[in-house]
């Protein structure tokens, strides 16, 4: 298993690189790139840890030899969110980054499983996808935004409002990667029951906690440890996936036909070839479905402006 991750020396890149050397199966490759010229020596204290994962580092220039033969591609580069800006803010400069790096991995390693984390997830993922129709080697089971983040930090907030063991919280999160369009679907988390105050409370929280982490580092950045395991988890997924195992179930932005939106996030079935299949997200509360139903003109420009950007 190969494994490259771009944008490896960022905040986000470099935790998400410590998990994958500590939890990557025994025998993997871990592929680190990054423009930053710190990214061989990142490359160079994590092989100091004692796992049977091997890691290399690669600059600027070498972004073919970190994608060749690469199984999954995770994409934390970007510039990341300040104060005041909302992720669509920083949608120019990460669209030209994304577009750039996904050429790379038409380019070298087409077959590859692509997470994608750089922001505005909702248009960024439309334009990995763009890029791989132009060159005739899409396939949309192989491309997904990474929304693990609003799935962990909702098993968190949870798990701290009811008191009850994280471990056993689990919460669907359907829809977009920003503000309103992310949809936690509170009515479906077995075994806790929420008051309509808590949910009029609890969804906005989870919608606006990328925001909550911003505030927080005061100018500092975004997001960048808890991003790491989110990512780290959904990777996981997709490893377990592509070694055949049975029954892997996780929640992803990707591409759907007939869906509420041509992009919207849902549990999916992962395998071999990454979606096997995209599952039902199940009966709506009347919240949720007014919630659902909201979103979807912001969701739809955010990803018309995808669109736009690879097709201008
Ligand atoms: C967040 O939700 C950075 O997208 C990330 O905080």
């Amino acid at each position: 298993m190969k494994v490259a991750v771009l944008g490896a020396a960022g905040g986000i890149g470099q935790a998400l690189s410590l998990l994958l050397k500590t939890q990557l199966p025994a025998g993997s490759e871990l592929s680190l790139y990054d423009v930053a010229p710190v990214v061989p020596g990142v490359a160079v204290d994590l092989s100091h840890i004692p796992t049977a994962v091997k890691v290399e580092g690669f600059g600027k220039d070498d972004l073919d030899q970190a994608l060749t033969g690469a199984d999954i591609v995770i994409i934390p580069a970007g510039m990341p969110r300040k104060p005041g800006m909302d992720r669509a803010d920083l949608f120019n400069v990460n669209a030209s980054i994304i577009q750039t790096l996904a050429e790379g991995i038409v380019k070298n390693c087409p077959k590859a499983l692509v997470g994608v984390i750089t922001n505005p997830v909702n248009g960024t993922v439309p334009i990995v996808a763009e890029v791989f129709k132009k060159a005739g080697t899409y396939e949309a089971s192989r491309v997904f935004g990474v929304t693990t983040l609003d799935v962990i930090r909702s098993e968190a907030f949870i798990a701290e409002l009811k008191g009850v063991d994280v471990a056993s919280v689990k919460v669907p999160v359907i829809g977009g990667h920003s503000g309103t369009t992310i949809l936690p679907l509170l009515s479906q988390v077995e075994g806790v029951e929420f008051t309509e105050e808590e949910v009029a409370s609890l969804t906005p929280r989870i919608q606006n906690a990328g925001t909550e982490v911003v505030n927080a580092k005061a100018g500092g950045g975004s997001a960048t440890l808890s991003m790491g395991a989110a990512a780290a988890r959904f990777t996981q997924s997709l490893v377990k996936g592509l070694q055949g195992e049975e029954g892997v179930v996780d929640y992803a932005y990707v591409a759907v036909e007939n869906g509420d939106a041509a992009y919207f996030a849902h549990p999916v079935r992962l395998g071999k070839n990454g979606v096997e299949e995209i599952l039902s997200y199940g009966e709506l509360s009347a919240f949720e479905e007014k919630a659902k139903n909201d979103m979807l003109e912001t969701l739809n420009k955010d990803i018309q402006e995808g669109f736009d950007f690879i097709n201008k």
